[in-house]
């Protein structure tokens, strides 16, 4: 009797015709709406599972795992992965996947909309035109920042980062960064960034913007005393993870004039945004959209699926995900795949 086909389930709606390729080797379990998965409902969809293909809303770690036993892959449909647990997952033997490189342009280009949406006060100014308020053309209206000429402070200076202070260049504009580990000086150079440590950035920059990876050492990396070294004058912009930044810090920072704008498009409690944000005016507020181009929404499923195929030991990668994150386990994982294909 043919052997039954390992079961993966997916978590949420994605593309149909790229998550269809997972029916070439997997039993697949699909979420047919937008689900939010409470974690014993997460616990039981990957009790029987031997892959997944998730997004940053399903949150893994022991407790979800602990009864999935058959559980030897995990892909996540996006490039930050603190949604998931990977010290659990690690021990468990579970390999878990992202999806890097696909997303960095189109999300450089994001932060650096919302960057210019915050300092020139765009989403302001429609709502203001809207609201009928515009009676007469005044030379006083709606006075934003410049971009060009000013200093732009970029706080994760991975592939993101990068690809937004090459976009910084174009604008005339000074860039420091402030990162873990300082880059080699080629790279610094191609991008036209200087190091700078992250206090003296924060004392610098007319433009913060925050694209490094969320964990909990970072956790309210932009508080209160970090609000209180910038310029009273500057905007600040996070594109990474809500919890980088102590919103309510912000908003007092906002709504007392020691900030002059922010532009968020990621929150502590997603989808929750809180009252005080929204009762701003000086701050632009969009759903985590960075990567959502479609073109690139569909390349991060494509590279999930491709990965989840390839960590189960099917396809033409067998064993060889693409972007795996905890590659160690991998390695024993692959080895056991080609064992088995050598009939060891
Ligand atoms: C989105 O936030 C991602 O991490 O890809």
């Amino acid at each position: 009797m043919a052997e039954p086909r390992p079961r993966v389930w997916v978590s949420q709606p994605l593309f149909d015709d790229i998550v269809g390729r997972l029916a070439a080797h997997f039993d697949v379990r699909s979420t047919a709406e937008v689900t939010e998965h409470p974690p014993e409902a997460i616990a039981v969809a990957l009790r029987d599972c031997a892959g997944a293909l998730v997004t940053l809303n399903e949150r893994i770690g022991a407790p979800e795992i602990a009864g999935a036993t058959q559980l030897r892959a995990i892909a996540n449909v996006g490039v930050g992965y603190n949604n998931l647990d990977i010290a659990a997952l690690t021990q468990a033997g579970i390999v878990a996947t992202n999806t890097p490189d696909v997303l960095t342009e189109t999300t450089a280009d994001f932060g650096f909309a919302l960057l210019m949406a915050t300092a020139r006060r765009i989403t302001e100014a429609e709502r203001w035109l809207r609201d009928g308020q515009w009676q007469q053309w005044s030379f006083g209206t709606l006075l934003g920042a410049d971009l060009h000429g000013s200093t732009l402070g970029i706080v994760g200076m991975g592939r993101i980062g990068q690809g937004i202070a090459r976009r910084a260049r174009g604008f005339d504009m000074r860039v420091l960064y402030h990162n873990r580990s300082r880059l080699p000086e080629t790279v610094e150079r191609a991008c036209g960034a200087v190091y700078a440590g992250f206090d003296d950035l924060l004392a610098q920059a007319d433009h913060v913007l925050l694209v490094l990876p969320y964990s909990p050492q970072v956790h309210h990396l932009v508080d209160a005393a970090a609000l209180s070294k910038m310029k009273p004058t500057a905007t600040l912009v996070n594109i990474a993870r809500g919890g980088l930044v102590d919103e309510v810090a912000l908003s007092d920072a906002l709504a007392n004039g020691r900030l002059a704008a922010a532009g968020l498009d990621v929150y502590e409690d997603e989808p929750a945004v809180r009252p005080e944000l929204l009762a701003l005016r000086n701050v632009v507020l969009t759903p985590h959209i960075a990567s959502a181009s479609l073109a690139t929404r569909r390349a991060m499923v494509s590279l999930a699926v491709d990965n989840l195929i390839a960590a189960l030991g099917a396809g033409p990668d067998a064993g060889h995900p693409p972007t795996p994150v905890n590659p160690d386990v991998l390695s024993a994982a692959a080895k056991a795949i080609t064992a088995k294909r050598q009939g060891a």
